[in-house]
């Protein structure tokens, strides 16, 4: 797949339904007494390994459209008495948090996906499970739940909301009190839908609580469009000339908006409109014109804000003026691919000068098109969307080796790519 050089961007779109919020309503929603029916489902392939499986542990999920869905929530431990084999494809969120569904049920669940999803860390959740009462193993990852699960304090290792949200779903059926403390904010997208849900949930500025619960009721989840998946469309918004780009009804969840800030630090020109929100999430429309960038450093407690958009930022930070630097970014490393090898490889390919660290990365910005040329995905989403938003901003185009692997978690981006771009 070549993508070829744009001048610009222009026009007003919307993006398919966030990703992290589809996989909990999935799982959530099968913990729920009835019917939740989920609009702005993000059908993807990664949300899709959700719904296939629930089903597997016996849901019934009606797909009422392309982007619309109903599970049939049987309760709090709808699961329990069953020995099954989970296929969770390539999808991190999912492995991660049904294993922390499963532990508080009777029965032995292997959790599996592709290759990617087995060789990622999966120590990081099964310490707290044991903890908490659960049988885990690792390679595979064989969860035997329990249902006498104790309610924990647990200090996250690592900035990471899929841990958290492990636990906290685990705590659902627990006896008594779970309590995370997070070394940095992380996405609550969790803790606001069992919120929502009607889970006694109680938040402080590094820590969140819950109670085990007797019942959860959605009803229904609206969802925003995907942050992430607006992200790559931001970023060419802003490095081509003459854009003028409107985003429609995006999640603003400021946990995940970090990139927003970086490149406002940078010299964005983006306007939020229409701020509302839904069922605790906030979102909005984006209006981005372009603008010239100069250089910045992103670390610390920033980074989770922008985790999965760390790779767009090493291209935006490879037009502006000046030198860039990423660090505390280490948990790149251990993604569907290693991106800061994947993105560092990918984009020197291209002509741009970048450098990894061990724990981020960085750039030395040049204010003008970077040559272009040939860049692989590796099988990773976020690496194929930044070789084609460093397509549409180079001067020969971009050459995508495994450029279906958009697909994971939007499967109509190139299409809408090509629906914004003008030569
Ligand atoms: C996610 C959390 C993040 C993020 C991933 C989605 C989630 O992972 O990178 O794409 O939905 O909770 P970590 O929890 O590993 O940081």
């Amino acid at each position: 797949m070549k993508v070829e050089p744009a001048g610009s961007v222009a026009g007003h779109i919307a993006v398919p339904g966030d990703k992290s919020i589809s996989h909990r309503a999935v799982l959530i929603g099968a913990l729920c007494e009835g019917e939740t029916r989920v609009r702005g489902f993000g059908r993807s392939a990664d949300t899709q390994s959700s719904v296939d499986a629930v089903r597997t542990l016996g849901i019934d999920v009606d797909d009422i459209a392309d982007d619309e869905l109903v599970v049939k929530g049987r309760g709090l431990t709808p699961f329990s008495d069953q020995t099954a084999v989970v296929d969770c494809g390539n999808a991190g969120t999912l492995i991660r948090l049904l294993a922390g569904v499963l532990a508080g049920q009777r029965g032995r669940f292997e959790l599996t996906g592709d290759e990617s999803l087995r060789a990622r860390p999966m120590d990081r959740i099964a310490e707290p499970l044991r903890r908490m009462g659960a049988r885990v193993t690792t390679a595979p990852l064989v969860v035997e739940g329990s249902d006498a699960l104790e309610g924990i304090e647990y200090v996250l290792p690592v900035a990471s909301a899929q841990v958290k949200s492990a636990v906290l779903l685990a705590g659902l059926n627990a006896s008594s009190t779970t309590t995370i403390l997070e070394p940095a904010p992380t996405r609550d997208h969790t803790e606001l839908m069992l919120a929502a849900a009607g889970a006694r949930v109680r938040r402080r500025p590094s820590s969140v609580s819950i109670e085990p619960a007797s019942r959860l009721e959605l009803g229904e989840v609206a969802v925003p469009g995907d942050f992430s998946s607006a992200a790559p469309f931001v970023v060419a918004a802003t490095l081509l000339a003459g854009s003028e780009l409107t985003i429609h009804d995006v999640g603003l969840n400021p946990r995940r908006t970090g990139l927003l800030d970086v490149l406002e630090r940078m010299g964005a020109r983006i306007t939020i409109y229409n701020r509302r929100k839904s069922g605790g999430e906030l979102l909005g429309d984006l209006e981005v014109r372009s603008a010239e960038l100069t250089a910045t450093d992103v670390a610390g407690e920033e980074v989770p804000r922008l985790v999965d958009e760390l790779p767009l930022f090493a291209l935006a930070a490879a037009v502006a003026r000046g030198d860039s630097r990423l660090t505390g970014a280490a948990e790149l490393r251990v993604k569907e691919t290693d991106r800061i090898e994947s993105v560092t490889n990918g984009l020197r390919a291209l002509g741009i000068r970048i450098r990894a660290r061990d724990d981020g990365f960085e750039i030395r910005g040049v204010p003008a098109r970077p040559t272009g040329g040939r860049m692989s995905s590796l099988g990773d989403h976020r690496v194929a969307m930044l070789a084609a938003i460093a397509g549409l901003v180079s001067r020969d185009g971009v050459e995508i080796e495994d450029a279906d692997a958009v697909a994971i978690s939007f499967p109509g981006f190139y299409e809408l790519l090509n629906s914004v771009s003008r030569r």
